[in-house]
């Protein structure tokens, strides 16, 4: 039996407004440099699934009375980046979210949900949205110095954890901060832990993008289930790139059993953050590891670090001090002018600004950025 679709035609203003959107995004596309999100896909084989009332609403791993859900190509997405991320099948459990500030709010719900009492540590460089999820989520916190690499400051870390020893901690990992792409290292802050005799922990990592990246490398930083995280939260707008923002939240199963609750209405597992959710997103992410593999996302991500590190040899070249770290696609530099900055999208943050070398952005690009950076503004 089928639905009959409406017979709705088009009217001109409705296709003008809509014309003038897309002229809009296409004018708009190559030049966003500044923020980290993949603009070369080609999904148009899921054009179909648009036609559809489809709910991924409920526990991926659970059955749904919502029939029409795409919760075994979520399994499957999931069971991918348990893969990459070193947590065994068994042990896996995820759904995908609606991006990286829903996964890192559900990592860090479910390290509240094991310590109540603990208190959460994260960095200066933290995505802003963490200081909300910890409002929203009512936990006791304390934001840690930063170093000027925006790595955190391990010795203010040591200090602070160590006049609160009597409570649970639960550290906020930034595997990739989003101005200077600074990676922590969790073998250090492990190290810390066990000087302190800390015996409560939980650890959350903030992987946004390189959660993307350090799988793809051949010498990564600590990262994954087997260097301590609990928790993980990874984008999927970013370097895999997707019309819709998305993300994938990855745990423990054996942690979620504490915030399951059964609900009879839709017949499914209350993990999820969100009720009814996006069934296109993870067909998104599924179709796209259908389609480059990992040796595809080998590919693309050694080509964006080949970029990030031609844009540093660049600018340096004509005298602009830029930099970056081991296996990040963000190349930090001076704040240029407002012109600049305008142009290519990027993001300022006080005295600095970064290019995000992701896969649309190419050599030819960053000689175009560095030639506008090198130009006086009177002569625009
Ligand atoms: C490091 C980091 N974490 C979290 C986020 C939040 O992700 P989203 O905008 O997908 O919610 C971002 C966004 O840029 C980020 O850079």
């Amino acid at each position: 039996m089928n639905i009959a679709k409406p017979d709705y035609k088009v009217d001109g203003n409705t296709q003008a407004r809509l014309d003038s959107l897309l002229a809009r995004f296409e004018e708009h596309g190559p030049r966003n440099v500044g923020y980290p999100c993949n603009s070369i896909f080609d999904y148009s084989a899921l054009l179909p699934f648009m036609g559809y009332v489809i709910n991924n609403v409920g526990d991926p791993f659970h059955d749904s009375n919502f029939r029409s859900n795409t919760h075994d190509i979520e399994r499957e997405v999931i069971a991918q980046f348990a893969d990459m991320m070193h947590l065994s099948q068994d042990g896996a459990w995820g759904y995908v979210t609606s991006g990286g500030t829903e996964g890192n709010m559900y990592g860090l719900y479910m390290g509240r949900e094991m310590f109540p009492d603990g208190v959460v540590y994260f960095s200066q460089d933290t995505h802003y949205s963490v200081v909300k999820i910890l409002r929203v989520l009512k936990a006791r916190n304390i934001m840690i110095k930063s170093q000027d690499s925006g790595e955190i400051d391990y010795e203010d870390l040591r200090e602070t954890i160590r006049i609160n020893r009597d409570s649970p901690v639960i550290f906020m990992a930034n595997i990739g901060t989003t101005m200077k792409g600074a990676i922590d290292d969790v073998g250090k802050v492990r190290d810390i832990l066990d000087d302190l005799a800390v015996t409560e922990s939980y650890i959350h990592a903030d992987a946004a993008l390189s959660g993307m990246i350090l799988p793809f490398v051949e010498e990564p930083q600590p990262y994954g289930f087997d260097s301590g995280f609990d928790s993980v939260a990874v984008s999927g707008h970013k370097m895999i790139g997707s019309p819709l923002p998305c993300g994938v939240a990855l745990t423990r199963r054996e942690y979620v059993a504490r915030i399951a609750r059964s609900i009879e209405y839709v017949g499914v597992l209350d993990t999820t953050l969100s009720g009814s959710r996006s069934a296109l997103a993870p067909l998104i992410l599924w179709y796209a590891f259908e389609r480059y593999g990992m040796d595809g996302f080998r590919e693309m991500v050694s080509r964006c670090l080949d970029v990030a590190e031609y844009a540093v040899a660049r600018f340096n070249d004509v005298g602009i001090p830029a930099w970056r770290h081991k296996n990040s696609v963000t190349v930090v530099f001076p704040k240029p002018s407002e012109y600049v900055f305008r142009k290519w999208q990027i993001a300022p943050y006080e005295d600095i600004a970064h290019i995000i070398a992701m896969p649309h952005v190419t050599r030819e690009t960053i000689d175009e950025i560095v030639d506008d950076c090198l130009r006086e503004d009177t002569e625009r």
